[in-house]
C-alpha cells in the first residue's frame, strides 16, 4: 500500500496539479457566487504559485541537465511563468463581480494551457525518457516538500476558510508573499 504512494513520478504529481488547476478555473468561471468566484481565485493562485516555484526548483534544473534541448525548454518555460504569474497579479486585486475578473480568468486559462501542452507533450515525455525512474520518484518527493512550505489551500467547497485567510490573507500582494515565503525556507541565496 504504501509502495503505491512511492510510486507516484514527478510527472504523475505535476501532471494532477496540472488537471487540478485547470478543473478550478472551469468551477470559478462557471461559479455564480461572488464570494465563491475569490475564494477559488485565491486557491488557483495559490495552487500555481506552489506548483511553479517547486518546477523551478526541482524539475527545471533537471530539464536543463537531462534534455538535449535542456537549456532552451527551461528558458521557454520560465518565461511562460513569468506570463502567468503577471496574470495572477492582475487577478488578485480584481473583485468577483467585476467583467475584468472573467476577463483575466480567461486569459489565465489560455496561457496555462499552452504551458501544459508544451509540458506534457514535450518535456515531461522527455524526461520521462531520460532521467531513471528512482531519480524521478525522488523529484516527486521533493516537488511535495517544496509545495508544502506555503500554507495549504483550504478545500475548495470550504470556502471562506478562515486558517488560509489568516496565514496569508486575502487579496493584493498574495503571489509576491506566496513567492517569497516559498523561496525564503529554500534557497540560502
Ligand atoms: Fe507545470
Ligand atoms: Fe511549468
Amino acid at each position: 500500500m504504501a509502495d503505491q504512494g512511492h510510486d507516484r513520478d514527478v510527472v504523475d504529481v505535476l501532471t494532477a496539479d496540472h488537471r487540478e488547476v485547470t478543473d478550478l478555473l472551469v468551477d470559478a468561471l462557471r461559479s455564480g457566487e461572488t464570494d465563491r468566484r475569490r475564494d477559488l481565485a485565491d486557491i488557483i493562485i495559490t495552487e500555481l504559485v506552489r506548483h511553479s516555484v517547486a518546477e523551478e526548483m526541482h524539475v527545471y534544473p533537471a530539464m536543463r541537465e537531462h534534455l538535449a534541448d535542456g537549456e532552451q525548454a527551461v528558458e521557454h518555460d520560465t518565461e511562460e511563468h513569468k506570463e502567468i504569474e503577471s496574470t495572477l497579479k492582475k487577478l488578485e486585486g480584481l473583485p468577483g463581480d467585476s467583467p475584468e475578473f472573467d476577463e483575466t480568468l480567461r486569459q489565465l486559462q489560455s496561457t496555462l494551457a499552452d504551458h501544459v501542452q508544451d509540458e506534457e507533450t514535450d518535456q515531461f515525455p522527455q524526461l520521462r525518457a531520460s532521467v531513471p525512474r528512482d531519480t524521478l520518484v525522488e523529484l516527486a518527493a521533493k516537488v511535495e516538500t517544496a509545495k508544502k512550505l506555503a500554507p495549504t489551500r483550504p478545500h475548495p467547497s470550504a470556502p471562506n476558510s478562515a486558517p488560509f485567510h489568516k496565514m496569508v490573507g486575502p487579496g493584493v500582494g498574495l503571489v509576491d508573499r506566496l513567492r517569497d515565503k516559498l523561496s525564503s525556507r529554500a534557497t540560502a541565496d
